[in-house]
């Protein structure tokens, strides 16, 4: 198998998904990309701007890259901030890996989302092919993708595959700026015994997922037989659809004292509104054998251990920063 390239590896994805790969393919075989400076002790590490098809082109033909996992994006909050950079970098970034991948001849990855639903969509058990009319320029974004993925499949035989991710729930990277960053953010804070603010209003459901079950999922789709694929991009993937009060309820089995104050942030809850609820992910449990390990109770009490420990290591450690990214936050 030739080389991997990871773009956006340093985000809340890439973490986990850069040593998921070493150690499935070896270290020397992975090669972690993204705008900032290389992180410590990564592995192969190359400054990638996925604006810049130059660059891609330099990189994939410098180590023979066979197979891209293309993570780099602005998520919904940050990109409904800058609508602009998010249509730059989204579809710009992912319209150079595909033609990258069809000139090199690359197997490539392309995460969608649960943001490519919009208003219109069944809200609940959402079908894999269903009406998607999205609102905001993330969700445009990823159906945009979806469809030009599938263009590249099509026209030019590009082994391009995706998946609609719902949020996800990470113990390694802070979130970048999504709609479902407050399950993480309550986390953190029940670990540390802080009062927590909940952006969105109690009861607003959601799809989630906890991230070694997407590590996986992402993983094994690549990974599978490409005849029995009716999808290519992309196919619906969840693991529990949970609202914050719900979560609330689960974290006081580990953090009894634990606190919520909900102060609703109207942008991101008009995001989380128009998306789905619970997704229907029958096709992907029936074309590649899509099984997701961790429900709610196993996802928060693997949280609570392994934020746990983390807070009790030395500062020093080399671990990421709990703070999220510095452009996540709007005001
Ligand atoms: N995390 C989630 O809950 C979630 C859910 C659904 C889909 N996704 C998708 O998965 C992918 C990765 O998500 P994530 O949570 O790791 O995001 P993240 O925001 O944590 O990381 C994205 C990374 O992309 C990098 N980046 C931004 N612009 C870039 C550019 N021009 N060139 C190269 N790198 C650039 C950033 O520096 C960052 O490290 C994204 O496409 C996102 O839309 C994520």
């Amino acid at each position: 198998m030739r080389p991997i390239l990871v773009t956006g590896a340093l985000g809340q994805i890439g973490a986990e998904l850069v040593p998921a790969l070493q150690e499935r393919y070896g270290v020397e075989r992975v090669v972690a990309s993204d705008l900032r400076p290389c992180a410590p002790a990564i592995g192969l590490y190359e400054r990638l701007d996925c604006t810049e098809p130059q660059m891609i082109a330099d990189v994939i033909r410098r180590y023979d890259i066979g197979r891209v996992y293309h993570l780099a994006a602005l998520l919904s909050a940050v990109a409904e901030a800058r609508p602009q950079d998010a249509w730059n970098v989204n579809m710009g970034g992912l319209r150079n890996l595909l033609e990258a991948a069809r000139r090199f001849g690359c197997q490539l990855f392309f995460p969608s989302s649960i943001a490519a639903f919009g208003p219109s969509t069944p809200r609940r058990r959402t079908p894999q092919v269903t009406i998607q009319r999205p609102i905001t320029i993330y969700g445009v974004s990823k159906l945009a993708g979806e469809l030009l993925c599938d263009y590249y499949f099509n026209r030019f035989g590009v082994d391009v595959r995706g998946l609609r991710l719902p949020g996800l729930v990470s113990a390694g990277a802070a979130p970048g700026g999504g709609t479902t960053d407050y399950a993480v953010e309550m986390f953190h804070a029940a670990v540390r015994g802080e009062r927590y603010a909940c952006f969105l209003s109690a009861n607003t459901r959601l799809d989630m997922m906890y991230m070694p079950d997407a590590i996986s999922a992402i993983i094994e789709l690549m990974e599978a037989d490409a005849a029995p694929l009716r999808y290519r991009n992309a196919y619906n993937v969840t693991a529990m659809s949970i609202t914050p009060v719900e979560l609330v309820v689960e974290i006081r089995k580990h953090a009894p004292q634990f606190v919520v104050d909900f102060r609703v942030d109207p942008l991101r809850q008009s995001i989380a509104d128009s998306w789905p609820q619970s997704l229907d992910a029958n096709a992907a449990r029936e074309d590649w054998r899509f099984a997701p390990s961790f429900d709610l109770a196993a996802m928060t009490a693997d949280m609570f251990a392994r934020l746990s420990a983390k807070i009790a290591a030395p500062k020093d450690d080399g671990l990421e920063s709990e703070t999220p990214h510095a452009d996540a936050r709007i005001d």
